[in-house]
């Protein structure tokens, strides 16, 4: 046998007769059918076998082995109705899981095969953008959630900056916020290169305001990007007087920069529960906000919302048509394909609950945040942040004083002592040396779920007292991060 011209031949392989591919399998096989067997009539073969982890699997398994296995996996998993960390739904009602699962093969953007679908998100859009007091024919998009919306909102702010800048070839971009922004943020200015000037926070000072901002912005500022309700403490940045700054802005050195909300949070919680108080479209700078339905728009993971003022405030560049599914249609999305289930759960909580069903949903979480920040209050050991402030439904507490242990010891005793999943974190800088914990209060955590929780911070207050604060190795299994 030859190697090709010019190389030396490879190594003769040797002679060992092994066992053919055919009798490899018929050999697995046979055993693979005994242990079905077996397995069918008695239990799951994984009871004794190690799962598959690494290797793309030679042969399958029934159905019940399969379903089994990966559900066995939850066991070890949290319970969600005790994730006190997580802004995202974790109920939903009966009726809405149907829906749900009657459309979970309904590709969302097959809109020449499921028009109505796509009739239903542009309802959607719609109701959001008059929730949202848009003045008058708008658009937007239903992203995978608050990110893709806030990815997509500065790509528009980018290309719309570009034209205002049109002839300044070697300007670059800025983007202006604080640093009590979320993540996404600073992706996307890493992404989309993007200069983040970013407005630090200071000890007792965790949103911005309009005296931040006005330093920064300049001739490149693509926008100021706002927060409705901050990942870390709930409460609002100052959005009517940081409009009022970019207005004064706009007179005084012919600047418009728009400005961005990020409601992800905050913008199915403000027009229910503080509804005079703007922070929307009936501010003249804001431009375009962002909301995550899967927040408190109470809907499963998997949907956001992208709303613009007005139709202009979309740079049509970044509309692309195209025909491949059966008629011309136009995309704005970063992906393609994805579910459609979430668009008919929004549409389905949107007719269900309406103003009324919101606004009762909210109010009993609002009023069970704050019976939990009076007990907590009432304990002695703890400092509330900005409970009487405009805020998400939640408590963001620190300890008052040292008691020789800290938040992190506390978060690890309340999940060994009960499972609760309640988050200590550290600010953002300039305030890095503030820690926070911040329990959500939820659709599910009712009054009785409120009573017991406070009654086990305050037993995982005792124990530490006694005990001392945890130990490092407990510390790294406890949630180090504001959740989302
Ligand atoms: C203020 C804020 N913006 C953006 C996001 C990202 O949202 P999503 O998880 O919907 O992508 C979050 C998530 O918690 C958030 O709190």
């Amino acid at each position: 046998m030859g190697g090709r011209p010019g190389l030396p031949s490879p190594p003769e392989a040797p002679q060992r007769r092994s066992t053919t591919l055919g009798e490899r399998m018929t050999t697995t096989t046979t055993g693979q059918l005994q242990a079905d067997a077996d397995a069918a009539l008695f239990g799951n073969r994984f009871a004794i076998q190690e799962v598959p982890t690494r290797t793309f699997p030679a042969t399958g398994m029934p159905a019940l082995d399969a379903f089994r296995l990966v559900s066995e996996e939850m066991a070890l998993e949290g319970d969600p109705v005790r994730n006190l960390a997580t802004f995202v739904t974790t109920w939903m009602e009966p009726e809405a899981q149907r829906l749900i699962a009657a459309n979970l093969h309904r590709n969302f953007i097959d809109h020449a095969e499921y028009p109505r679908t796509a009739e239903i998100e542009q309802r959607c859009i719609r109701m959001i953008a008059d929730l949202f007091h848009a003045p008058g024919e708008t658009t937007g998009a239903r992203t995978q959630g608050s990110s893709e919306a806030i990815m997509l909102a500065g790509l528009s702010l980018k290309w719309n900056w570009r034209k205002r800048r049109a002839g300044s070839s070697n300007a670059s971009p800025n983007l202006v916020f604080g640093g009590d922004v979320h993540v996404v943020w600073e992706k996307f200015c890493r992404y989309f290169d993007v200069e983040p000037r970013i407005v630090p926070l200071q000890p007792g000072k965790y949103t911005i305001g309009p005296e931040d901002v006005a330093l920064h912005v300049d001739e490149n500022t693509i926008g100021v990007a706002a927060v409705l309700g901050t990942t870390f403490t709930g409460h609002k940045d100052d959005i009517v007087g940081i409009n009022d700054v970019l207005l004064q802005i706009k007179n005084d050195r012919g600047l418009d920069v728009p400005l961005h909300v990020d409601g992800a949070s905050g913008g199915f919680v403000w027009p229910f529960l503080y509804p005079d108080s703007p922070w929307d479209f009936r501010l003249e700078q804001v431009r375009s906000n962002n909301v995550s339905g899967h927040k408190f728009g109470l809907v499963y993971p998997g949907i956001g919302w992208l709303i613009f003022r007005e139709k202009a405030d979309l740079a049509k560049e970044l509309v692309f048509e195209e025909n491949y599914l059966g008629k011309t249609d136009s995309t704005f999305t970063l992906n393609f394909s994805t579910g459609s289930a979430m668009v008919r759960a929004q549409y389905y909580n949107l007719v269900r609950y309406g103003h009324a069903g919101y606004r009762y949903i909210l109010r009993n979480m609002q009023t069970n945040a704050r019976v939990l920040g009076e007990k907590l209050a009432a304990m002695g050991h703890f400092e509330l942040i900005g409970l009487d402030q405009e805020q998400l439904p939640l408590v963001a507490f620190r300890l008052a004083a040292d008691n020789g242990y800290d938040e992190f010891d506390l978060a690890w005793q309340l999940s060994a002592e009960r499972g609760w999943m309640l988050p200590a974190y550290t600010l953002p800088p300039d305030a890095q040396h503030v820690t926070i914990m911040r329990a959500l209060v939820k659709e599910t955590l009712s009054r009785e779920q409120v009573d017991l929780l406070a009654q086990d911070i305050d037993d995982a207050c005792a124990t530490l007292a006694k005990k001392g604060g945890a130990h490092e190795s407990e510390r790294r299994t406890i949630i180090v991060g504001p959740g989302h």
